[in-house]
């Protein structure tokens, strides 16, 4: 066996070895009594030490249950020490005492450790499994150039300057989005890539600056060919990775999901979903209330007598935080003897309070938590509020799977302070088929209100996947442009070259993209997509084992045309 010295622990004849290799942790034992050079050559041993050992697998008295080779262990006649290890900056077990940076300054070091490693043999599985059903519904697999020009797909690009064209720029893709859709004017008719996309945007747990996608193509389809296929291809990766057996996928529509969980991707692993009060509650002399556009609030069933007025008060500055903004929490208790308190008791009889308690079907023993502003704003902070509530009481399991498909997106999202639309997919995307010739025609309000084929694929509240019919006709891509903000001459040079293929026999087309590292880590029930990326990039962007971004030569600089100004 090869491996590396995880422990050696010595106890005068007998020596101990645990060697870890890709698949365990085998204990190696060393007779001293019986070979002298080798007990000498053990002494030696110490962590990370790189060794090969011969010898002869034997039952153990002691079993360990928790090791896959807990039964056996090998007693060793012969060793070889093949290299020797620094003293490791932190422990290589499964649990390590390793903080974050350090791990990521050392990460060759991390990824030996067993959890990390399983992370990304499970990604490797992963690909192998999407592979295997694409292939076997026919999707070709077609690599896409990463040195392209800039698409705008709402983050910024990240650019690459181009030595034998001075002053110009190569932009790495956000998206294989527009070369996917000329595979379709081309005819591969079912197109699939598993691929680093690149974006310069603020990072969070599940965003990396390059992550990567499944992307997938198809022409001759509907919205709801789509659906099938995908749906398919996750029960499959769900079935033969993790042996999970999904049922079908429920679906809503956007407005569904904004309405009742305020979120375009509502964990559905539990329900409290959101309960309109505006009616019941205005005109009492509760100002905040009167004046309130949206008066909204969750029921977190069981929760009266865990929430003293002292944790209520915790929870309601947790809800100001500048993360959530929230102005301040309305509570209503149900206690369990039957009474009614509120933190607006004042303005409100116990006969009112009770019929808020039936509008959200509350029992004794029941919180209500309620908000109350301006409708998009209020909405997002209390879905913010729902998804705690769902962690405190243990709601958010992490091997339970709830799949959700969003549909019908609106096609454009009206940014009242740049005063213009922003495709909320992708400029792309089409617009409903009955909504096309109000598109082509209708007014400035009308626009507000189109609603595009388009789909999210959501699993316990995180985004996994999402697409669209796509535009494949010249005059409607070029009316969405100018609906963009685009003028003629720069939809033209920005875009001329798909437009001109819309011109040459395009088939109707639809796709969808997977965030492939978003899909490994919520199938292992983890948050943040780095333990499933071999060198993932920290939180400011940077690779700190290879030290990058860095600074060029000044010849290098000078060969690109390019001069830096600080
Ligand atoms: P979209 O922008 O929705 O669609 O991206 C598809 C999926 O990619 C994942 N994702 C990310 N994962 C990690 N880090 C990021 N920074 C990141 N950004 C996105 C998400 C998301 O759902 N071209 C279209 C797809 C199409 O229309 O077919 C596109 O890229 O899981």
């Amino acid at each position: 066996m090869c491996g590396w010295v995880q422990i050696s622990r010595d106890f005068g004849a007998l020596t101990f070895v645990d060697l870890r290799d890709r698949y365990g942790i085998t204990q190696l034992v060393f007779n001293a009594e019986d070979d002298a050079t080798l007990a000498e050559q053990v002494r030696k041993l110490g962590r990370e030490y790189v060794i090969a050992a011969t010898g002869t697998v034997r039952e153990r008295s002691s079993k360990n249950p928790n090791r896959a080779t807990g039964d056996v262990e090998i007693e060793v006649k012969t060793l070889e020490i093949l290299n020797v290890s620094k003293v490791p900056p932190f422990t290589i077990e499964d649990d390590t005492d390793g903080g974050d940076d350090i791990r990521m300054r050392y990460r060759y070091l991390d990824l030996r450790r067993n959890p990390v490693q399983q992370n990304i043999i499970f990604r490797s599985r992963a690909a192998l499994e999407t592979r295997n059903f694409l292939s076997s519904m026919n999707f070709v697999e077609v690599e896409t150039p990463f040195l392209i020009k800039s698409t705008p797909e709402g983050a910024r690009d990240f650019v690459v300057p181009s030595r034998m064209n001075a002053g110009q720029f190569y932009a790495l893709p956000q998206s294989p989005q527009t070369f996917k859709q000329l595979l379709m004017v081309s005819g591969f008719d079912r197109y699939f890539q598993i691929v680093k996309c690149f974006r310069d945007e603020d990072l969070r747990a599940d965003r990396q600056p390059e992550f990567t996608q499944i992307d997938c193509e198809m022409s001759f389809v509907t919205q709801e060919d789509i659906l099938q296929t995908f749906e398919a291809l996750t029960k499959h990766l769900f079935k033969e990775l993790i042996g999970v057996e999904l049922p079908t996928f429920p679906r809503m529509t956007y407005d569904e999901a904004m309405l009742r969980y305020g979120s375009d991707k509502p964990d559905l692993r539990f329900d409290m979903s959101f309960v309109e009060l505006n009616d019941l509650v205005k005109g009492k002399g509760f100002s905040v209330f009167d004046e309130a556009e949206l008066i909204v609030g969750i029921n977190a069933t069981g929760q009266a007598t865990k929430y003293s007025n002292k944790d209520i008060k915790d929870l309601t500055e947790w809800m100001k935080r500048p993360q959530i903004g929230a102005k301040g929490l309305v509570t209503v208790k149900y206690e369990e003897d039957g009474s009614i308190k509120s933190s607006v008791g004042k303005f409100y009889s116990d006969e009112d309070l009770k019929t808020w308690l039936d509008q959200f079907g509350a029992v004794p023993g029941d919180l209500l938590l309620i908000l109350s502003g301006e409708t998009e704003r209020t909405r997002k902070q209390l879905s913010e509020l729902r998804l705690e509530m769902g962690n405190r009481m243990g709601l958010r399991r992490a091997n339970d799977f709830k799949p959700l498909w969003v549909l019908d997106f609106p096609l454009l999202e009206w940014d009242e302070d740049a005063q213009r639309f922003f495709a909320m997919h992708h400029p792309f995307t089409s617009p409903k088929k009955e909504d096309v010739a109000k598109m082509l025609n209708g007014d400035h309000e009308t626009m507000k209100n189109l609603r595009a084929d388009a789909y999210d694929l959501v699993l316990n509240g995180v985004e996994i996947g999402g697409g669209s019919i796509r535009i494949f006709d010249r005059e409607l891509q070029a009316k969405n442009f100018k609906l963009l903000g685009f003028t003629n001459e720069e939809a033209e040079n920005q875009f001329g070259f798909l437009m001109g293929a819309f011109e040459f026999g395009a088939p109707p087309h639809g796709g969808i993209a997977f965030g492939f590292d978003r899909l490994c880590s919520v199938m292992n029930g983890q948050n943040s997509i780095r333990d499933f990326i071999a060198f993932p990039k920290n939180n400011q962007g940077r690779d700190v084992m290879i030290d990058a971004p860095s600074e060029i030569h000044d010849a290098q600089l000078k060969e690109l045309s390019i001069e830096v100004k600080l």
